[in-house]
């Protein structure tokens, strides 16, 4: 490692000017509820009707979640689409659905949000943690290396707002004959060659959490476009039934099982419905910032952006660039924070190798853990020091997050003092 970076004053570019309003704190859909979200939300309290499966009056069913689900399937191009409680309880849904279960493997970048983690083990699956390259989601390749003859499923997830290189990771899982799940919780919108995320690969899962591109506060939604796939989703996120409403859409074709109750509210359904409708327009202002964020400090010897596999399928919330070395990043952010400009991620995503759960290997009962626990764990496949790529990319970035409320004249501001403090700390 290097030593930590003198800033150098000779060679300092002049400090910049503030923007006319001080830079935001990054907000996406939470900071456009409105008027769109108020009469959805009052027509539900109106209707007194807040179950999505009935409600006072047999003539007039509940169609908050029931629009949610059609539009967003009709959004990303699938034929099938259930709102949920949270992108957590979509992921156990999803993996449910794919009845992974004890004995199950399924890979899962190490570097990915807890539930990622925590979703396989609580259906009795075992994470099997892989390498990200500089895309920051899933690196090609790891499929092949890390499958064996229990591997079901690979979560892919698409990390914050840009689609994981797909193709050659499906073909993988095609050629191992397991199945893809997409995890698009923070990338609704984004897509990949032309298609929306969600859509490419056999099951998929997206959530409405507070901090993400659209929001409920909480909420999530599964997609798929197999039927048998869609039906045991249904099953397992309410009690293994199969009601009516979903007779009316396909023939159930599965036996009943022991599911979960992760139904999603009318109220949440028409929050997220509303939501929903901005999408577009969420994604189109981030993407005029990040573009103009990058023509402002693209070229600056010494930064590299993160690779995007398609860059017109950015959703633009977040840029990201390394920089040489851990010191030069903490010079950066330092110099940064010093501006008033915000530079956390918009998620709270680590190496799971680093988290508490991993280092007890605990699930919620002793025989429960997927895990061999014992003098030995955790076991290489599960420390930091069996992930060099991992761990060579994820010390060195800096993250510039905008959102709604940002402006050209801040993302000017925030490009001009990242040349600042590239001349000031002498990089490149
Ligand atoms: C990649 C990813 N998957 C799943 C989730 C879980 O979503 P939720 O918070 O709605 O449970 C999140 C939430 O942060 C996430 O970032």
């Amino acid at each position: 490692m290097n030593s930590t970076v003198i800033p150098d004053a000779t060679r300092s570019a002049a400090r910049p000017a503030p923007p006319p309003s001080s830079v935001p704190t990054p907000v996406l859909g939470s900071a456009l509820i409105g008027r769109e979200e108020e009469e959805l939300v009052l027509s539900v309290l109106r209707s007194k009707a807040l179950f999505r499966y009935y409600g006072p009056d047999p003539t007039s069913p509940p169609l908050m979640v029931a629009t949610l689900e059609r539009e967003f399937a009709a959004m990303i191009g699938t034929k099938f689409a259930l709102g949920v409680t949270s992108g957590s309880a979509a992921l156990e849904v999803a993996l449910g659905a794919l009845g992974v279960g004890p004995g199950d493997e399924v890979i899962v970048p190490a570097w990915s949000w807890v539930s990622c983690f925590t979703a396989i083990v609580r259906v009795g699956g075992k994470p099997v943690l892989a390498e990200i390259d500089d895309t920051l989601c899933l690196a090609p390749g790891e499929v092949t290396r890390l499958r064996t003859a229990r591997t079901k499923a690979v979560m892919v997830i698409h990390f914050q707002g840009v689609a994981a290189d797909l193709d050659p990771i499906v073909a993988e899982a095609r050629a191992a004959r397991i199945a893809v799940l997409e995890d698009c919780a923070e990338s609704p919108g984004a897509s990949y060659r032309g298609r929306p995320v969600g859509s490419l690969g056999d099951i998929a899962i997206f959530s409405f959490q507070q901090q993400k591109t659209i929001t409920a506060g909480e909420g999530g939604l599964v997609a798929t476009n197999d039927p048998r796939l869609f039906e045991r989703a249904v099953r397992m996120h309410d009690l293994g039934q199969w009601r009516d409403f979903h007779a009316a859409q396909i023939e159930a074709r599965e036996p009943a099982f022991c599911g979960s109750q992760f139904r999603m509210s009318e109220l949440t359904g028409a929050v997220a419905l509303a939501q929903m409708r901005r999408i577009d327009r969420i994604r189109a202002h981030c993407r005029m910032l990040s573009a103009r964020l990058r023509q402002g400090i693209g070229g600056l010897p010494g930064l590299t952006f993160r690779r995007i596999p398609d860059p017109a399928g950015d959703s633009g919330f977040e840029t990201y660039f390394w920089v040489a070395t851990e010191e030069l990043r903490d010079a950066f952010r330092a110099g940064l924070q010093a501006a008033a400009i915000p530079c956390q991620q918009m998620t709270g995503t680590y190496a799971q190798y680093r988290r508490a759960y991993v280092a007890t290997g605990l699930a919620h009962a002793p025989g429960a853990t997927p895990f061999h626990l014992g003098a030995a764990w955790p076991e290489a496949a599960y420390r930091a020091e069996s992930f060099p790529r991992t761990e060579g990319l994820i010390h060195r970035f800096v993250v510039i997050p905008v959102g709604v409320t940002h402006t050209e004249a801040h993302i000017d501001y925030i490009a001009a003092t990242i040349r600042h403090l590239h001349s000031e700390l002498g990089v490149g």
